[in-house]
């Protein structure tokens, strides 16, 4: 391009139309690129006054000074132009209205049955006891018979037990956690320490105190040389745990197929003693069923109610405040997490 006054004006011209018409900071952009750019007219033509008589260069460098100047100043002002205007345009697009009312959301919460269950498998974990798990729905071998529990035994009757249809399955809605202890000794070598919550079922109404579907934490170990005092210290610290430092038990002696000598286990709580579970040292005949060596190993084994050990903890009068899930009744617990 030859330098003359007329193309510097051209150039000039060209490129404050370019940048009046840029209506957005994309565009002013591509202006700027195109316009004072190195390939651009404006570029072109500073670089051929290299190439001019020294006498012209004087005159053609005043007025390429002057166009390159006045471009310079209008990209300035177009830039403060159309930022402001992006500003101003971000803040109705992106306002929020702070007045609008809340919406209500409610936040999600354990419920307290489950939060006791939690708390009772932490604390067993912590001492390393393993958590185990068997199913609702149990075979009756399992739940009866292997822990002793003969054909003739009360609970088996159809007042108490869940029996599922075809009855030849022989499979029952567990009614206790205890069948749990069974499948841990068939699968697993001593030393066993584990402790077992999960639901549990049983044909009873619901009432204050019962409930057909509740909750039993079973827990179970079996090693060389346990014994009773063993059992004792466990269920002793386990009520500390679970109410409090002044907590103690007593056990009562009792009878249960699956364990001998066997147990009622009380606890001393709000100054009066309170039935808490079973408990007792493993039958050497379920030993036996299982496999192992009674005359080599010993074990104990206790079971608790998760829903009576909430009751008596919190005070909760009313089986029904537990099973009904009254967002309230959780809420009034804190929604523990
Ligand atoms: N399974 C018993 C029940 O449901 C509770 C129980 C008693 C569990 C003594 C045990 C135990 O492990 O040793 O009534």
């Amino acid at each position: 391009m030859s330098l003359s006054s007329q193309a510097i004006d051209v150039a000039l011209q060209s490129a404050l139309s370019a940048i009046s018409a840029a209506s957005n900071l994309e565009e002013f952009k591509a202006v700027k690129v195109e316009h004072v750019g190195d390939k651009s007219p404006i570029a072109k033509l500073n670089q051929s006054l290299g190439k001019i008589e020294a006498s012209e260069r004087a005159e053609f460098g005043k007025i390429l000074g002057a166009a390159k100047a006045a471009i310079g100043s209008a990209f300035a002002e177009k830039q403060t132009q159309l930022e402001a205007e992006r500003d101003a345009r971000v803040l109705i697009e992106e306002m929020v209205d702070v007045t609008l009312p809340a919406s209500n959301t409610h936040v999600g919460g354990l419920h307290p049955l489950t939060v006791i269950k939690n708390e009772v498998s932490d604390y067993f974990l912590s001492l390393g006891y393993a958590i185990a798990e068997g199913p609702e729905l149990e075979a009756g071998w399992l739940n009866f018979d292997s822990l002793n529990i003969p054909a003739d035994h009360p609970a088996r009757t159809m007042q108490d037990t869940f029996f599922i249809e075809p009855l030849e399955s022989g499979l029952v809605l567990r009614t206790h956690t205890s069948p749990v202890q069974m499948r841990t000794m068939l699968t697993q070598e001593p030393p066993i320490f584990i402790v077992s919550p999960g639901r549990t079922f049983r044909a009873d109404e619901l009432d204050t105190t019962h409930s057909p579907v509740f909750s039993q934490v079973e827990g179970l170990v079996v090693d060389n040389g346990i014994t009773m005092a063993h059992l004792k210290g466990a269920l002793d610290d386990f009520a500390m745990k679970m109410f409090g430092p002044d907590a103690i038990t007593r056990l009562r002696p009792s009878f249960f197929p699956f364990t001998e000598p066997s147990a009622e286990v009380d606890v001393w709580f709000n100054n009066r003693w309170i039935e808490w579970g079973g408990c007792g040292m493993v039958n050497p005949r379920v030993l036996e069923t299982a496999g192992i060596d009674s005359t080599v190993y010993s074990g104990f084994a206790f079971g608790m109610g998760l829903e009576r050990t909430l009751m008596v903890r919190q005070g909760i009068k009313d089986m029904h405040d537990i099973v009904e899930g009254d967002i309230r009744f959780s809420r009034s617990f804190g929604l523990g997490l």
